[in-house]
């Protein structure tokens, strides 16, 4: 099935960051590919920028490299990869001086054309790159500009890079990355619940028991411990990406697909989180830090000696209960659960529905499991709807439970594409509903600010688990607790 094209106006992208990790990783190959399904118009431009001095044609080199590293080229059509090279010009400019900014100017020119500025940078550049686009008065009519997490390491750090940056563009010109948000199955939440009447009447907790999320990886620190030191799994994890997925699993349904009726709805989620206070933290929130174990059966040291210290006290692994305090969803539990070095890389969303209410076959209530739709947002993507059914043949009603099992790759026989294409080209057409909002950024901090604050206040270092394992025993015995457990079902699939 051919994915349907939308071609964009045609636009200049500079790339803060142009010669960095996240441009050449993620940025030039979704932007190759979409050069490649002809969504570009004429005339589009890409302009990489960065501190270091290099010539056009070095670094035009260096993205044709980045895109054989990262398998971009991989049945490309011919052609493309000239067209896209073309189109890259590059400017050495210094966020912290007047280096370069004369020539940036002079290249972005007067043009009216669509501009987005993209600062895949370190964090702490996002403000001085903002207020020389507002100083060198590049930000025109036209312009928006891109952002990644991490916005802030807390509320108040969150609030000044926001208004720093909201001094120059205004809120809709602000484009916050999530980019699992981008992800295929994550919209397709939203087509599950929105585009299906059978859904929302058991939507609630007159139907639901709970729901689990989790963000499983096997990947360590991978060469980012600095960043990732100062951030531990809850910053770099659950204040966006984990409470994305919480949310547009328990809000309500927005009047529309508008970027503002889709945010609002977060954002009422987010303010009805109930906190966690230092109460409540030790007995709601387990956090973890792996030890050396095994990844991929590959023997792999610990968190410490990845990031090159005797002791730290930033998690690697964090499970957590939370409450959603409204009518839909009281009394109704969400898990969450991320961590680094997990036996296997997978994200889902389950759904634990309530078991039956009075049972008619010749078994003890308990072992009619209850229904669970399980939402795998990564690896293969897809949605499976556990339900029992009679086992075939003679003897009696053997009951057993079995998926409904839909796979996204079988049913439209193709991959999905990676966030950042879907992300870059709303942000060029200037649709901000896949991008969090400044209030919906600053709501979220809220909730984690006094989780963080109680646990340096417990004073607790977190628990170890050998890397390969999936954390702590607590966050097993966190949820089965309240009589209930992590969904196994995903595990075989890999
Ligand atoms: C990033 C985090 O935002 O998401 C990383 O900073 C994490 O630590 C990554 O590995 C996970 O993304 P994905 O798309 O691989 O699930």
């Amino acid at each position: 099935m051919a994915a349907r094209l939308v071609k964009v106006d045609p636009f200049d992208l500079v790339v803060f960051g142009g010669t960095g990790d996240l441009a050449r990783r993620k940025l030039y190959p979704a932007l190759f590919h979409r050069e490649c399904s002809g969504q570009f118009s004429e005339p589009t431009r890409i302009i990489g920028v960065s501190r270091r001095g290099l010539e056009r044609d070095a670094f035009r080199g260096g993205v044709k490299d980045a895109l054989t590293k990262f398998n971009a080229l991989d049945d490309a059509p011919s052609g493309c990869l000239e067209r896209f090279l073309a189109r890259l010009d590059f400017v050495a400019a210094d966020a912290m001086n007047d280096a370069g900014w004369p020539e940036l100017r002079e290249k972005l020119g007067p043009d009216e054309r669509i501009r987005a500025f993209y600062l895949a940078t370190s964090p702490d550049l996002f403000c001085p790159i903002a207020e020389r686009i507002g100083a060198e008065g590049l930000a025109t009519e036209r312009s928006r500009i891109i952002v990644e997490k991490p916005i802030g390491r807390d509320g108040a750090s969150a609030a000044a890079i926001n208004n720093d940056i909201g001094s120059v563009f205004s809120e809709r010109a602000i484009f916050r990355i999530d980019h699992y948000l981008g992800k295929e199955s994550v919209q397709n939440l939203m087509a599950l619940r929105f585009a299906n009447a059978l859904l929302e009447p058991v939507w609630n907790n007159a139907h639901i028991d709970h729901v689990q999320i989790t963000v499983a990886e096997t990947l360590g620190v991978e060469g980012r411990g600095a960043y990732y030191d100062e951030s531990g799994a809850i910053r770099d994890m659950v204040q966006n990406h984990m409470l994305q997925l919480l949310c547009l699993t328990a809000m309500e349904p927005p009047n529309s697909m508008d970027a503002d009726a889709l945010r609002d709805e977060k954002l009422k989620v987010l303010k009805a989180l109930e906190p966690i206070d230092e109460g409540a933290a030790a007995a709601e929130t387990v956090r973890g830090q792996y030890r050396a174990g095994f990844a991929d059966g590959t023997p792999v040291p610990g968190y410490l000696h990845d990031v090159g210290r005797r002791e730290s006290m930033t998690e690697t692994f964090v499970a957590m209960k939370v409450k959603v305090a409204n009518w839909r969803w009281a009394g109704v539990p969400f898990y969450l659960r991320t961590g680094k070095r997990l036996p296997q890389r997978f994200s889902e969303i389950v759904v634990g529905f309530k078991r039956v209410p009075h049972v008619i076959f010749e078994m003890h209530s308990d072992s009619i499991p209850a229904n669970r739709l399980v939402i795998r947002v990564q690896p293969d993507e897809g949605i499976k709807l556990w339900m029992m059914v009679k086992e075939p043949g003679p003897g009696g009603m053997h009951l057993v439970h079995l998926p409904l099992d839909m796979s996204f790759a079988k049913a439209f026989g193709m991959a999905s594409a990676d966030a950042y294409e879907r992300l870059l080209m709303d942000a060029i057409r200037g649709n901000a509903a896949l991008f969090m909002r400044r209030d919906e950024v600053e709501a979220a901090w809220r909730f984690i600010d006094p989780i963080r604050a109680a646990w340096t206040a417990m004073r607790e270092p977190p628990r170890p688990y050998a890397a390969g394992t999936w954390g702590p025993n607590a966050s097993v015995a966190l949820i089965e607790r309240d009589g209930r457990a992590w969904n196994e079902d995903a595990h075989d699939a890999e």
